[in-house]
């Protein structure tokens, strides 16, 4: 399978380009999974399969359908697109659920590995790849999609990356179809995290030891999250560019979002969302 792929030099698409070059090989998808599978759904062990990895995420599909309000979407007649596919964890049960799915990844055999998984566990003929080589565009027309969707995924750009492909997704959506994108927002931990991180991604780019670094579990988990969005500077980018606002968080925190005091948009305390994590979900206008 071995191909020749652009690699990003942006110091926060290291770990994902690293992951995709042990993708980008002869190894079967059950070997990928063992190999690379971690960076996905942080599970290891020589147990692991492809089967059981997509499973994780078909499960995960239809708990945020239920979390998320999403059950009268008309998923049968829609195109979805998924910023941040990886290999397919979730986009195999998006095939099977939806008319058409775009997969679209930073990383070209991520992308290779997301059709191999489709093909065995959801439906090949409704999928097709977008390459995000700069990490920031979406290179589709306006209003080509019915809802855009993105999970863990937002959190490891750059914050003007982050931005700007929120900006992608609400061009792309259609006029009263649905952005339903996943961030990650600061909690106490982060006053440590935050600057680790920074000093992990300042190693990666450092000659030879730098990319063998990107590779490994423990600096991985440490400088991937290149961001911490608060719902109101996602919003005062784009809010008027959208209606029907909903922010979704954790039951165990309090988020505030200035919106939410003017009632211009609804933020719903929700079980079963990671407390650092929160939900855009909103129609575009
Ligand atoms: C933690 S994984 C999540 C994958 C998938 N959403 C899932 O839940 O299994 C993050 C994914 O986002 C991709 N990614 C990271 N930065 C990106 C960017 N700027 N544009 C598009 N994809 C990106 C990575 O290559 C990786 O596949």
């Amino acid at each position: 399978m071995k191909s020749r792929r652009a690699i990003s030099l942006h110091a926060h698409h290291l770990p994902w380009n690293s992951a995709g070059n042990l993708a980008d090989n002869d190894l079967t998808a059950d070997d990928v999974v063992r190999e690379t599978g971690w960076v996905f759904n942080n599970e290891t062990g020589d147990e692991l399969t492809l089967k059981t990895f997509v499973e994780t995420g078909d499960k995960e599909v239809q708990r945020y359908i239920r979390l998320l309000q999403l059950e009268s979407f008309r998923f049968e007649d829609s195109t979805l697109l998924e910023i941040g596919s990886g290999i397919g964890r979730m986009t195999s049960s998006f095939t099977n659920r939806c008319n058409a799915v775009i997969a679209a990844d930073v990383d070209s055999a991520f992308l290779e590995r997301c059709r191999q998984t489709v093909a065995r566990f959801g439906r090949i003929d409704r999928l097709s790849t977008l390459h995000v080589a700069d990490g920031k565009t979406l290179g589709r027309h306006d209003d080509s999609v019915d809802m855009t969707f993105s999970y863990i995924t937002l959190q490891h750009c750059q914050p003007q990356d982050a931005l700007s492909l929120v900006s992608e997704a609400i061009r792309v959506t259609r006029s009263g179809g649905l952005v339903v994108l996943n961030f990650r927002t600061w909690v106490r931990s982060d006053i440590a995290l935050v600057p680790l991180g920074i000093a992990v991604r300042r190693l990666w780019k450092m000659p030879i030891l730098g990319r063998r670094l990107a590779r490994w579990r423990w600096s991985t988990r440490l400088g991937w999250q290149a961001n911490r969005l608060k719902p109101d500077i996602v919003l005062e980018n784009f809010k008027s560019q959208l209606s029907d606002i909903k922010v979704f968080h954790s039951v165990k925190r309090k988020m505030s979002v200035a919106d939410a005091l003017n009632k211009t948009l609804k933020t719903v305390p929700t079980k079963r969302i990671n407390p650092s994590h929160w939900w855009l979900v909103a129609q575009v206008s």
